[in-house]
């Protein structure tokens, strides 16, 4: 049915489909965005419908939100939620310690909060996702919109100091003006090349004042599930 998908389409299916054997009956469960994430989505749907599984999802953004409501997969905000047991979502990037760039489809913000409003993080890519070293993929930093330009230029003075190998910031754009994100943010897209240090990096940018949140997940993901084209997913877990 779906056999002629591309090789990196049928890698995120089967991502996906090994990840779904984390869920369990009951679970309250993070749901991600993006094109990989959209297979889970399905996925899930499919098995909740299949076992009658008691699922609620929390989705992390108005994209997934409403493809999972138009699936019938019960869902709820954060708050009403409290704590999650288990998030899958995608990733842009991630390297041998599980360190991620996220936000490449703009939903870094609600996807951070969520991921670590929960018990464990299990990332689903495929194999084109892994890196040695974040960065070759732009990093998107949230911004609140008032005084965008001057945090611009805090960002761009203190990748002065930082080791990267290129210092380009990039005000996101789309629908004919500045990118919007679910919260009402600017996006800022940094083409860094190489990131040194992430943990360093993410936690300088958040020390500014007109920063969100950056779309470095350091610390955070505990498995990564890279789907092969040919359908079979290797698990790696984070060394704590
Ligand atoms: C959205 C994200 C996505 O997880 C990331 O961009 C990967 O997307 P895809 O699965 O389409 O490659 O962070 O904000």
């Amino acid at each position: 049915m779906t056999d002629d998908l591309p090789a990196a389409e049928r890698g995120k299916r089967a991502a996906a489909a090994r990840a779904l054997e984390f869920v369990e009956d009951g679970m309250k469960l993070g749901l991600g965005t993006g094109s990989t994430a959209r297979w889970f989505v399905d996925l899930l749907a499919e098995r909740i419908k299949a076992e009658g599984l008691r699922i609620t999802g929390v989705p992390t953004s108005g994209r997934t939100r409403a493809q999972a409501a138009a699936l019938g997969i019960p869902l709820a905000t954060l708050d009403a939620a409290g704590w999650l047991d288990l998030t899958i979502d995608g990733a842009d990037e991630f390297d041998a310690d599980l360190n991620l760039v996220k936000g490449g489809g703009g939903a870094l913000l609600q996807e951070k909060i969520v991921a670590t409003a929960c018990d464990r993080m299990v990332v689903i890519a495929d194999p084109s996702k892994q890196v040695a070293t974040l960065g070759a993929f732009p990093l998107p930093v949230e911004l609140v919109r008032f005084g965008a330009s001057a945090t611009m230029r805090l960002i761009a003075a203190l990748l002065e100091h930082h080791d990267v190998a290129g210092r380009d910031v990039t005000l996101r754009r789309g629908g004919g003006g500045p990118y919007i994100s679910d919260e009402g943010n600017y996006i800022v897209d940094l083409g860094l090349g190489r990131i040194g240090d992430p943990a360093r990096l993410n936690t300088d940018l958040n020390a500014i004042p007109g920063v969100v949140e950056t779309g470095l997940f350091t610390g955070i993901a505990s498995a990564v599930v890279v789907g092969n084209p040919d359908g079979t997913a290797r698990v790696i877990e984070r060394e704590l």
